[in-house]
């Protein structure tokens, strides 16, 4: 694609907020989010130059079109279109929607069939690379799907550099002081698309899964590429030490069936020597330099420099509320731990740097609030996992819980189930005035 700088309004394409039920009278209107907003949100961590953290955030803030890579199928046109709630890399309204099949109690992700994530939107007919008439077919559920439409909220991305640079032996030091009852598992995944900077990093190394609502994915980086072919249908060709990454190379094939070259969208064939099909190809991986795609790059980099939301104003409640976060076990699993980045630090984040973002980033069994989703081959059991998420910052929300369910802080701690049943039940235990407490104690973090 070109590089895109413009700044484009934040314009959805479709609104696609759940239609939300009433809440019900156990609901004191007080607890529910609203549109809070800060200055201080959306801010680049201190020592991070200010032009160059700018010039990522512009990037991350484009709009993409058909002639620069988009589609053919896609979920929205920019980073920053669903990542907007207070400020650019928040949370967004958007939902995403995943399905699959369990076959003998073996979860089946329906790849060949375009699953398990179910792309929203199409490019709209155009005139293809060879003159032809292009129609993208919408991709649609398919009727051998056992789980069904499972929504996905647009998670907020404030602060996650510095859990990007926690090495793995925090998240295992984590799991081992957790009381077996409400242990979480530490996600271990193969990096497909490393950081160069972190040379504990390798294509194929092992690191702890800790971003997404199911802990699936080891780093930004590689979060980025993922994110620019699924949700906007960009494909990248990467080099990491003189080696091609093709592993973001593929474009989405609605329901699995290619679309014809030059319809899956038009951008500019790449240069000799590069795979057709790669939107934004950087061209031979000779001479061992390591490079990665720029445009990932810069995604990964505003992520990074993107500094904790701020704690809220301490009242009365909140402090009131503090020690029954404790009393009931949120902080069992949500921590109240102070993270330290290392040093040196692994992604340019600043060393030492203290954050608590109340979460283990360790998946757990949810039980019913498991959404059932996986990779090919999980059982039952694995695809109730959920990762612990992060309470920072929880004021800024619109909606709560993997799907969004909600927007109210008391509904989403009573649908906690599996090994969460206990601090559930422990605060639907609490008085009416205690749960407000506990609530305000969570909207101030
Ligand atoms: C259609 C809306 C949409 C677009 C466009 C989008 N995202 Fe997201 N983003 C989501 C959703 C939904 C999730 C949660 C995904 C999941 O875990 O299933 C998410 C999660 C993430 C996360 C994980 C954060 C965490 O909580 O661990 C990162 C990082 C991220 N997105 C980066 C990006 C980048 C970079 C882009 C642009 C290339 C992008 N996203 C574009 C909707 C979107
Ligand atoms: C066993 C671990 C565990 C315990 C204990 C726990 N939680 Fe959670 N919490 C989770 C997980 C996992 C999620 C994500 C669930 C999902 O959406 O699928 C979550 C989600 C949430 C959310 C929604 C956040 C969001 O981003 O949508 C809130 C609010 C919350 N928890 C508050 C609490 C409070 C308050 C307590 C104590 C009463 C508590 N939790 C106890 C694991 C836990």
């Amino acid at each position: 694609m070109k590089h895109t700088v413009d700044l484009y309004p934040f314009v959805a394409l479709l609104a696609l907020l759940p239609a939300l039920s009433g809440c019900g009278a156990e609901n004191m209107p007080d607890e529910d989010l609203g549109s809070v907003s800060e200055p201080l949100l959306g801010e680049q961590l201190p020592g991070i130059s200010a032009p160059e953290f700018a010039v990522a955030k512009a990037t991350f803030n484009a709009v993409e079109e058909v002639d620069e890579g988009l589609g053919p199928i896609f979920n929205e046109r920019g980073c920053g279109v669903c990542h907007s709630n207070g400020a650019l890399g928040g949370a967004g309204d958007q939902i995403e929607r995943r399905f699959g099949r369990f076959v003998n109690g073996v979860f089946d992700p329906l790849a060949n069939l375009g699953g398990s994530l179910r792309q929203l939107f199409r490019n709209d007919p155009f005139t293809g690379a060879n003159g032809q008439s292009c129609t993208t077919p919408l991709e649609v559920e398919p009727s051998s799907a056992t789980v069904h439409n499972v929504g996905r909220l647009t998670t907020p991305l404030f602060g996650l550099g510095l859990v990007d640079a926690m090495p793995d032996s925090f998240f295992d030091g984590l799991a081992a002081a957790q009381a077996s009852s409400i242990r979480g598992v530490v996600n271990r995944v193969s990096t497909l698309l490393p950081n160069p900077s972190d040379p504990s990093q390798t294509v194929g190394s092992i690191r702890v899964g800790r971003f997404g609502w199911k802990a699936g994915v080891p780093n930004l980086v590689q979060f980025a590429a993922d994110a620019y072919v699924n949700e906007m249908g960009i494909t990248t060709q990467s080099c990491f030490r003189g080696g091609s990454v093709l592993a973001f190379a593929t474009e989405s094939a609605p329901n699995g069936v290619k679309q014809p070259a030059g319809c899956d969208d038009l951008a500019p064939p790449p240069p000799a020597g590069v795979p057709t099909g790669v939107d934004d190809a950087v061209g031979s991986c000779a001479g061992n330099r390591t490079e990665i795609q720029e445009d990932v790059e810069e995604f990964a980099d505003f992520m990074t420099f993107l500094k904790p939301p701020p704690r809220g104003n301490i009242s009365q409640a909140v402090t009131r509320g503090e020690p029954l976060f404790t009393s009931t076990g949120c902080s069992g699993c949500h921590v109240s731990t102070t993270f330290r980045t290392p040093s040196p630090s692994p992604n340019g984040v600043p060393t030492n740097f203290a954050f608590q973002p109340f979460s283990d980033f360790l998946a757990h069994d949810m039980g019913a609030l498991g959404d059932q989703i996986g990779n090919a081959g999980d059982s039952l059991a694995v695809t109730r996992r959920m990762r612990t998420a992060p309470l920072w910052g929880v004021r800024f929300r619109h909606f709560l819980l993997h799907d969004g369910r909600t927007n109210n802080v008391a509904t989403a701690i009573q649908a906690h189930d599996g090994q969460g049943t206990a601090a559930r039940n422990a605060f639907n235990a609490l008085s009416s005035t205690e749960r407000s407490n506990l609530v305000a104690y969570v909207l101030s973090l």
